[in-house]
């Protein structure tokens, strides 16, 4: 996104008009990437910068999690110069500018984590903290006891050793075998040049989960938020800071910024402890299930013992149901095994997190003792 003048940002995450909210950066009281900012021409880029006021982060828009079912003949990228069909064009109806959590192959199908929050996303896909992605490669031949071994083998890549892998057989069908092979890092074409070293070329090749989250339930095509459940559990687990989204505005009086929700002594509201009202990182209900992909089949090979808890019947960080397709595309037989039993998705009821109800009714109830 370009830059843009600060108090238009500011206002347009609803911290407060614009002339308010030039009167809250001459106060001193907003920050661009940790430097008071006082002058008001200056301009920021809301994606690319921290933006905080009174200490208390900026998001410039709502903070949207989902995972998308890739299909295969699908690039994991945001454009292509070959002009092939894009993850974009999957997610054109999520409410903000998501992108994809690493990559999968043109040709692999399955879990793919999609996201405006960047920080969220570098910690999901650092290296360091090893977030297990699991697969099930459909591969040439018959894998024996013996040959498993070859498969945890750490090879080099790019000039870099591989941490080794975790591979399971599923189960062999005439010469070909299905593995279940659990990576904790983000290698080009790692899976399958694993199969090449090892003899047993990959034939086909879908990712069951990325760091617990599944796709299972979803069509190729079909993207769905992620639970409330599912976010606090990789925010803990991973370390993402706690993010608020246009704090309550810090509203100005008679030129000197004052709080709104309460009697603050001094200048500014505290930072740190989120403020009540604090808008959710939701955006607004999509209800849009779409087309139905009819015909479509699952991608996902047989169920094998799953990481993370799965989303069916958990709260969904949205009211909408799950997300919707575009057209799916052809149904993918050849390389699964049976495919597994799909969870009822439709008329399944998912309530807003109850923060998130609660926020909007106490944010109301703020804004009728305000004018009051
Ligand atoms: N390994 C691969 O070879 N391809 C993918 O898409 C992911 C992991």
């Amino acid at each position: 996104m370009a830059e843009e003048r600060l108090q238009k940002i500011l206002a347009r995450a609803g911290i407060a008009s614009r002339r308010n909210a030039e009167a809250l950066i001459s106060a001193g009281r907003v920050s661009v990437d940790g430097r008071k900012v006082t002058e008001l021409g200056a301009k920021a880029d809301p994606r690319a910068s921290r933006i905080e006021v009174d200490g208390r982060r900026l998001v410039a828009e709502p903070l949207v999690y989902v995972v998308l079912h890739k299909p295969r003949a699908v690039v994991s990228t945001l454009s292509d110069p070959e002009g092939r069909r894009t993850v974009a064009d999957l997610v054109r109806d999520v409410p903000a500018r998501v992108a994809p959590v690493g990559r999968l192959d043109y040709h692999t199908s399955g879990a793919l984590l999609m996201t405006n929050d960047g920080e969220f996303a570098s910690r999901i896909a650092h290296p360091r903290l090893g977030a297990p992605k699991v697969y099930v490669a459909k591969v040439k031949g018959e894998v024996k006891d013996a040959d498993l071994e070859r498969w945890t083998e750490s090879i080099t890549i790019e000039g870099r050793a591989t941490r080794p892998a975790e591979v399971t057989r599923l189960r062999y069908e005439g010469d070909k075998t299905w593995l279940e092979i659990t990576l904790r890092e983000g290698r080009n074409r790692q899976v399958r040049r694993l199969g090449e070293r090892s003899g047993f070329p990959v034939m086909r090749l879908a990712r069951l989960s990325h760091a617990g989250i599944s796709s299972e339930g979803l069509r190729p095509g079909e993207w769905r938020y992620l639970t409330s459940d599912e976010l606090t559990d990789l925010k803990q687990a991973f370390g993402v800071p706690h993010r608020v989204r246009a704090a309550p505005a810090p509203p100005i009086a008679k030129g000197r910024p004052q709080l709104r929700q309460r009697a603050v002594k001094g200048a500014g509201a505290k930072p740190g402890r989120a403020p009540q009202g604090v808008r959710s990182t939701h955006p607004a209900p999509v209800g849009r299930p779409g087309r139905g992909a009819q015909g479509a089949r699952s991608t996902h090979p047989a169920p094998v013992g799953r990481p993370g808890r799965a989303a069916q019947g958990a709260r969904s960080t949205h009211p909408a149901p799950v997300g919707r397709p575009g057209r799916a595309p052809q149904a993918t037989r050849a390389g699964r095994p049976p495919p597994v039993a799909r969870s009822a998705r439709s008329g399944q009821k998912q309530q807003p997190p109850a923060g998130e109800a609660r926020g909007r009714s106490s944010a109301k109830a703020r804004a009728r003792t305000n004018r009051r």
